[in-house]
Order: C-alpha cells, then sequence, then structure tokens
C-alpha cells in the first residue's frame, strides 16, 4: 500500500495549512493511500549542531524525537512536507528538522553508504504544501531551495507544490472553501499516479 508521512510544520493548531493539509490527506486516501501526520511542534527535538560527527559515520550523534521521525520518512513513499511560510521561508520547525537530515547528506556524499536507484526515485514523491499571507506567488520562492535539500537528501523526487498564497486576502482558509476542494483534489490525484505506477 502506498504510504504517505506528512511533517506538518505549522505550530497553529486547526489554522490554514493543517486545514489544506488535511483535505490533501483525505484525497490520498480515498485514493487508498495509507496516512500519518506529525507535527513537528508537537515534538521535543534539538537543532543540528553542526558537530559534523556524521562525516565520520553518516550518523547523527542527537538521539530525540526526531530519530524515529526519520525513520519513517526513509520508509515512506510520498513525502509532504507542509508549512507555512514565515518571513518569507518554511517555519522554524520545519528548517530545524530539514538541517537534522544532514547525517543523510552525509551518507550519500561523505560515507558513500546511501545510495538511490532510478526506480526508487520514480516511486519515491516530494511534495511541498504550503500557504501564505500575501498572494504573491514569489512568496514560495524562498522555501523551494530549502525544502529540495532534504527531499534529494532523502531520496524523493521533488515534483510536486500545492500552493495557496493569499490566505490573508481571502479571510483565512476557512473563508476560502476552493482551497480546501483543491488540496483533496491535488492529494487524491498525486496518490492516484503513485498507485498506478506499474
Ligand atoms: C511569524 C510569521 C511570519 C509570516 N511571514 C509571512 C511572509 O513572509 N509572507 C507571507 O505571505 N505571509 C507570511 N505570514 C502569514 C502566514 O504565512 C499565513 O497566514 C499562513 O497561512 C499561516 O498558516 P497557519 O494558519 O498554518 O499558521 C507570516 C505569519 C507569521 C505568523
Amino acid at each position: 500500500m502506498t504510504h504517505i508521512l506528512a511533517l506538518n510544520g505549522s505550530p497553529r493548531r486547526n489554522g490554514n495549512t493543517e486545514t489544506v493539509l488535511n483535505a490533501f490527506l483525505d484525497g490520498a486516501k480515498e485514493a487508498g493511500a495509507s496516512v500519518e501526520t506529525i507535527r513537528l511542534s508537537a515534538l521535543s527535538f534539538k537543532n543540528c549542531l553542526g558537530c559534523n560527527a556524521c562525516h565520520k559515520k553518516g550518523v547523527c550523534i542527537l538521539k530525540d524525537d526526531l530519530t524515529e521521525v526519520f525513520e519513517k520518512v526513509m520508509a515512506c513513499d510520498i513525502l509532504v512536507l507542509a508549512s507555512p511560510i514565515y518571513s518569507m521561508t518554511v517555519t522554524a520547525e520545519m528548517k530545524g528538522f530539514i538541517d537534522r537530515g544532514q547525517f543523510l547528506w552525509a551518507q550519500k556524499f561523505k560515507t558513500q553508504t546511501l545510495v538511490f536507484d532510478e526506480k526508487h526515485l520514480e516511486t519515491h514523491i516530494g511534495v511541498f504544501l504550503s500557504t501564505s499571507g500575501q498572494a504573491l506567488p514569489v512568496m514560495f520562492d524562498a522555501a523551494f531551495p530549502v525544502v529540495r535539500a532534504l527531499f534529494n537528501d532523502a531520496g524523493f523526487s521533488y515534483t510536486e507544490n500545492v500552493l495557496f498564497a493569499g490566505m490573508d486576502v481571502h479571510g483565512g482558509v476557512k473563508s476560502w472553501p476552493e482551497s480546501v476542494d483543491e488540496a483533496f483534489t491535488r492529494g487524491k490525484e498525486i496518490a492516484q499516479r503513485l498507485i498506478n505506477e506499474p
């Protein structure tokens, strides 16, 4: 069964990001996928120390709630990184998670113990789901390379953006039901595509 792991970097319960993320996952469930969501703000974890210990053995010396999260990241088929835009990029929670993925980069390029073949990359999809206050599409530009860094290191083809710009002008997600409908449709369509993959 196609399994989706969604990491929610929004600290706000039932906010814009969580609402469209839930709709996206409902769509994916309707297509037949199994889903799990983890709220990063509910976890206890440290930021990367920059000690570079992972360069030697490919292992992070920090052991906390993110240790298990990374095991789940490496076991899922579709990884959704969901975050509102804070100060032009992802939230601190999401950036903290992404920085902690440095041990995967080390496994690829330092210890050379992590290799993803073409089949793996075809069947592992990275989705960036985001909301912004301002209606300008450029609001997401600084976040794209940040999430790409994690998707690349963890072996996901980053092919999907599910973006809702302009929550402020719409008065928030509750006054913008079309955003919820679109998130549902995109979740269903993306999951379906992977499920139908030969
Ligand atoms: C600290 C902070 C920084 C923000 N920075 C931006 C920004 O740079 N650009 C923008 O368009 N919206 C910005 N916003 C608005 C949020 O991106 C927007 O309201 C989003 O939909 C909130 O999602 P949430 O309900 O999941 O928290 C910011 C909001 C906060 C709280």
